[in-house]
């Protein structure tokens, strides 16, 4: 592999053939940073900033990530691979391969080439069990589902890693992100897919219940979130991994809002309980005043505005 740009400073985006880490090529290109997309799929799920280096890779091959490392020497790591919820569960082996032991044999290779700093993107199914209605970053951990055990664990092993050998390693707990490269076999990706599906063909069908409310948040919030996470100066950190916040509509709310933009729509609901008792066990809304105090977090987007950028985005696509 050629070297290029060599003062320019690296990035390694891990799953980054994805939704969020093609999202995210664009500011950080904007900031002069060059970044190495590495993934094990044939090509990104959308477009991706002008420079940026694929590499088809796995995570869990050690050979794969010896050689990315020797052949870009990333200064920052953001490792966006995972296998999501549903996955998880339908595979536990494959999901604790790659999202529990890809991330400790990455941790360890970051250590080993002294990189400045560490992204992980925890969930919000990091929690389980009963839950109060606000999630403070104090709220014990007990997750219900594979996915969550994994995110869990990679939080416990970032810490480690940063009191222990001194890695800077920052996380986000993430509410169900809606976007329109959203992986939509997951359960969570009924709002991405109530905004695409009623752009496409005028209705879609809920299998959550109208009242359910998981904590979501709209696909630009979070690419702005991991960038001034990125950012902050260390010393204003006073934790590793933080909640964030952004809206928690009802599903009947959701529906009103994407109805503005499509009158004629027919948004329908038929409650699959499985899937509405996985989505309501979720936390549904974050405390967040530790990441607005230390890294001045503030959500951009409420329900409205990204019911009218989604819309737009789609109109324009
Ligand atoms: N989208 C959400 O709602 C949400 C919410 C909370 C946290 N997250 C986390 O954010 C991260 C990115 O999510 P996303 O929405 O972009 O997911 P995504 O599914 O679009 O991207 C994940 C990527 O990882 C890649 N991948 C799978 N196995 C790999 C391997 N062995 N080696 C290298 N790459 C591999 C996939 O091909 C895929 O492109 C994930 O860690 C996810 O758990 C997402």
């Amino acid at each position: 592999m050629e070297k290029e740009g060599e003062m320019q400073p690296v990035y390694l985006i891990t799953g980054g053939a994805g939704n969020l880490a093609c999202q995210l090529t664009f500011p950080l290109a904007a900031r002069g940073i060059r970044c190495v997309l590495l993934d094990v799929a044939a090509e990104p799920v959308a477009p991706v900033a002008e420079g940026c280096q694929y590499v088809r890779g796995d995570v869990t091959n050690a050979e794969d990530m010896k050689t990315v490392f020797r052949d870009y020497e990333p200064r920052v790591v953001v490792h966006f691979a995972s296998l999501l919820s549903a996955a998880s569960e339908a595979d536990r082996p494959a999901a604790w391969e790659l999202n529990a032991n890809g991330a400790f044999a990455l941790l360890e290779m970051a250590l080993a080439h002294r990189v400045d700093r560490f992204f992980f993107p925890s969930s919000l199914a990091a929690y389980g069990g009963a839950l109060p209605d606000l999630i403070s970053d104090h709220q014990v951990q007990w997750p219900d589902g594979m996915y969550g055990v994994t995110k869990t664990t990679v939080e416990r092993l970032g810490v480690y890693y940063a009191r222990r050998h001194g890695l800077d390693f920052r996380g986000l707990r993430l509410p169900i992100v809606v976007s329109r490269y959203a992986h939509l076999g997951a359960a969570s990706s009924y709002a991405s897919r109530a905004f695409m599906e009623t752009a496409q063909s005028g209705k879609f069908v809920f299998q959550v219940r109208p009242e359910s409310r998981p904590a979501l948040i709209y696909t630009r919030d979070v690419i702005d979130a991991v960038v001034l996470l990125l950012e902050a100066p260390a010393a204003k950190l006073r934790q590793c991994v933080y909640n964030i916040q952004a809206l928690s509509p009802t599903a009947e709310e959701l529906a009103a809002a994407i109805r503005t933009h499509y009158p004629d729509a027919s948004l329908t609901f038929q409650t699959d309980e499985r899937i509405a008792d996985l989505i309501d066990s979720w936390p549904r809304r974050f405390d967040d005043s530790a990441a607005r105090k230390d890294w001045n977090w503030k959500s951009t987007y409420d329900l409205a505005a990204m019911a009218a950028d989604f819309a737009t985005t789609l109109a324009t696509a």
